[in-house]
């Protein structure tokens, strides 16, 4: 394992990662990640999300034709697809099945992929996929959404920091 990493750095140093060295990632590391992504805040403590882990080679390379061939996806040791449940969010009618659950899942993306910064592996937010191809693939219960694939791996590559919008662009005080 890295050195620890202070928070502000690791926020400071993610990067999305698409390039991956071909040495694996330990189970206990990848069951870490996960653990670490279900201590995100969720709607009424509901932890309304599911998480898949996929290592398969022939798994990894139909999300990746299911994520409009973004190669990257089955080039990873590790893929973590994130999932809504709208039977652990019952509780708060629509505005659970339509918005918490999905927040539930994104608060946890951001966990994983800075914790990931933790174990030296680098990661990516893939959200363009044909959602029922990754259904199929991964045999997802309709009561359940895939939402995010996070391809996982010690990078191979150090992307430099995407400009921002200046603060001004999006800052609004006190009003929109
Ligand atoms: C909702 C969402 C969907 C995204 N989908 C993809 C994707 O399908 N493929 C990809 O390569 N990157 C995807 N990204 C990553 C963004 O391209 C990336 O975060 C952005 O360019 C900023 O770069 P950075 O993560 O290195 O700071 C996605 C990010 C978010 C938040």
């Amino acid at each position: 394992m890295q050195e620890p990493m202070e928070l502000m750095d690791a926020i400071l140093r993610r990067r999305s990662v698409r390039k991956y060295q071909e040495k694996d990632v330990p189970e206990e590391t990848v069951k870490n990640l996960v653990e670490i992504g279900n201590l995100a805040p969720s709607a009424g403590n509901l932890q309304a999300r599911d998480f898949i882990v996929v290592r398969d080679k022939k798994t990894k390379e139909a999300l990746a034709k299911a994520s409009l061939n973004q190669e990257f996806v089955a080039e990873a040791p590790v893929n973590i697809v994130i999932c809504t449940n709208e039977k652990k969010i019952k509780r708060y009618g629509t505005r659970g099945t339509t918005l918490y659950t999905y927040q539930d899942t994104a608060a946890s993306a951001m966990l994983i992929m800075l914790a990931a910064l933790e174990h030296g592996l680098g990661t990516c937010w893939v959200g363009a996929f044909d959602e029922e191809a990754v259904r199929q693939i991964l045999q997802i219960p309709s009561y359940a959404r895939p939402v995010i694939i996070i391809p996982l791996g010690y990078p191979a590559e150090q992307p430099a920091m995407r400009k921002r919008a200046p603060l001004e662009e999006y800052l609004h005080a006190e009003r929109w």
